[in-house]
């Protein structure tokens, strides 16, 4: 029987999708083998915590060299022996030198219809901007924020009753379910990053990635 996939997660505060990554864990086929936070108190370590799941604080706060930050993280990681890395509302600038190591296995989400609206408070920026559609990302990390090579992306609906919280509610009830989907493909090993391009079962994907609809990721879900 092959090993199963272990995945490590990195976060800095809620751990909503850290959540949802938990409850499609087994059903998936993959593992978290550890949590890590740059945060100290990020509840994100209590999620991880009463999962059983091993948890680690690194606080970017004692490190004044991100270099040397990084590669303490990169220490913590590899001591759990894992194939894929996972960012998960880990708000912190990566160095290169980190981002190479993990070329093609470090993948993160951002709450927005990539290459629109990288960097923060993606939804009330998007209300402000009057648009129609929102949504959200997961996309191969690399040393420039939020630009990496997009593998699958969610759309929702604006409604006009919208405001930025239901906006947020909204797009992470879709990342909850893009997000531990993902990992299951990487699981099956069904994804590669070959020369900025995403392949999918062998096949190059489109530069914005696989696409859902909000009710086709449900409809996935369920299925
Ligand atoms: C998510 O919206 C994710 O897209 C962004 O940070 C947020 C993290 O939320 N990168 P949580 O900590 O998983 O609840």
């Amino acid at each position: 029987m092959p090993s199963t996939f272990r995945v490590a997660v990195l976060l800095s505060g809620n751990g909503s999708n850290l959540q949802a990554l938990i409850h499609k864990q087994k059903h998936f086929n993959y593992q978290i083998a550890g949590v890590i936070s740059n945060c100290v108190g990020a509840f994100g370590l209590v999620r991880a915590e009463k999962a059983g799941i091993d948890h680690y604080t690194l606080p970017h706060k004692n490190y004044t060299d991100r270099k040397i930050f990084d590669s303490e993280l990169i220490k913590i990681i590899d001591n759990l022996q894992v194939d894929l890395v996972v960012m998960a509302g880990f708000m912190r600038i990566l160095t290169a030198d980190f981002t190479r190591y993990y070329q093609g296995k470090l993948i993160n989400i951002h709450p927005s219809l990539l290459p629109a609206y990288r960097g923060l408070n993606t939804h009330r920026r998007v209300l402000e901007a009057g648009e129609k559609q929102h949504g959200a990302s997961v996309h191969f990390a690399t040393e420039e924020l939020d630009a990496g090579a997009i593998i699958a992306r969610v759309s929702v609906q604006i409604s006009p009753a919208d405001n930025e919280l239901s906006l947020k509610q909204k797009v992470q009830q879709m990342e909850h379910l893009l997000y531990p989907l993902i990992i299951k493909w990487f699981a099956e090993n069904r994804i590669q990053q070959k020369n900025n391009v995403v392949w999918l079962d062998n096949k190059p994907l489109p530069s914005l990635g696989y696409q859902y609809t909000h009710q086709q990721l449900i409809n996935q879900a369920k299925g």
